[in-house]
């Protein structure tokens, strides 16, 4: 892993001009753009260990189903020098153990929250947007497109641009708050779907979600996490993910929160840069849970050091 300890605070000790840092995303308003990737930032609650989770801009917890599942065998988690394999499988409770618990905590939290979501079929995931909505306490839904389809052949919903139409008009049926899609991170399909899931009436688009990837043993010479097939994320991918932002800023004119790799404010300003108004935190918050509010306070200073009062000219400033 880099090494994280680098702030800006340290460098520079002008006192903060509070340059404007709330940005504005398929109609959320968030006090900044940071925000944490679902499934990596504790979750059933153990939000406010580290730093009061109002921090952020808004909370995207993990991604939920609408029914209990117990996740996939361990291990489900291998360190590798750039970042992170994992198939943690998406362990999740009953609705109701859901609404008893996580619910009630979520509610408690004054900022913006964007529940994941995701289904084995179109009828799984309408049901839990449904479900979600009827609650009245989040800010949006953001749907995780990387689940296989199970009646149309097993591809994710996210690499076939049909599927992922479909199932966003259902969604959008189905509810009134913003529809966050989430996508795959493929190189093949990722403008099609992305055009798609605009085309539905998705309001923003988060990218990118792990891709896949394998770690084999070498001298058991088998495969080493639990469900042998799992997901890279970390470091390794943030060139990869800067670029798919950045080729969706091209090509569509809904926003995007951006993520793959983040660990500093260095990192934030890249992916704002390439097209993303949000960046997310994900796999750093294992490694060093702070590194969100060092962040905040290093991209304020930045801009100020910058001469830049709005922390939304930073969006798509490379494309010039
Ligand atoms: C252990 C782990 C669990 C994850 N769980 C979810 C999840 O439940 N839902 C989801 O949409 N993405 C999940 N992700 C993907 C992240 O939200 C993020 O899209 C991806 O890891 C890329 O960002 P990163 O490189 O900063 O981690 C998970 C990633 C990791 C490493």
């Amino acid at each position: 892993m880099l090494d994280t300890t680098t702030s800006l605070q340290e460098e520079v000790q002008t006192p903060a001009n509070t340059p404007n840092m709330q940005v504005e995303i398929a109609g959320i308003k968030m006090k900044n753009p940071l925000t944490v990737g679902s499934g990596t930032f504790g979750h059933h609650g153990r939000y406010n260990q580290f730093f009061p989770v109002e921090t952020m801009g808004a909370l995207v917890p993990k991604t939920i189903r609408n029914y209990k599942w117990p996740g996939n065998p361990e291990p489900r988690v291998h360190e590798v020098p750039a970042g992170l394999h994992s198939s943690v499988g998406i362990p999740s409770n009953d609705w109701d153990t859901f609404i008893n618990n996580d619910a009630l905590i979520l509610q408690s939290f004054e900022l913006p929250v964007i529940q994941s979501i995701i289904g084995r079929t179109e009828d799984e995931y309408v049901e839990m947007v449904e479900k979600c909505s009827e609650l009245g306490i989040f800010a949006g839904i953001e749907l995780n497109l990387s689940c296989p389809n199970l009646k149309q052949g097993g591809l994710d919903f996210g690499y076939d641009p049909v599927a992922a139409e479909r199932l966003v008009k259902r969604a959008r049926q189905a509810t009134e708050l913003p529809i966050v899609a989430k996508l795959a991170p493929d190189f093949s399909s990722l403008v099609s779907v992305a055009k798609a899931v605009e085309g539905a009436g998705a309001n923003a688009i988060a990218l990118v979600n792990a891709p896949r990837a394998m770690c084999i043993d070498y001298r058991t010479r088998r495969p080493i996490i639990g469900n042998k097939i799992g997901a890279l994320s970390g470091t390794a991918i943030k060139p990869m993910a800067v670029y798919m932002v950045w080729q969706l800023y091209r090509s569509v004119d809904i926003p995007l929160f951006g993520m793959g790799g983040v660990t500093d404010y260095r990192d934030v300003i890249e992916f704002m840069a390439a097209g993303a108004r949000s960046v997310a935190f994900g796999t750093i918050n294992y490694v060093d849970p702070m590194a969100l509010p060092r962040a905040l306070q290093d991209l304020q200073q930045y801009l100020v050091n910058e001469g830049i009062d709005d922390v939304n000219d930073l969006v798509g400033c490379a494309h010039d």
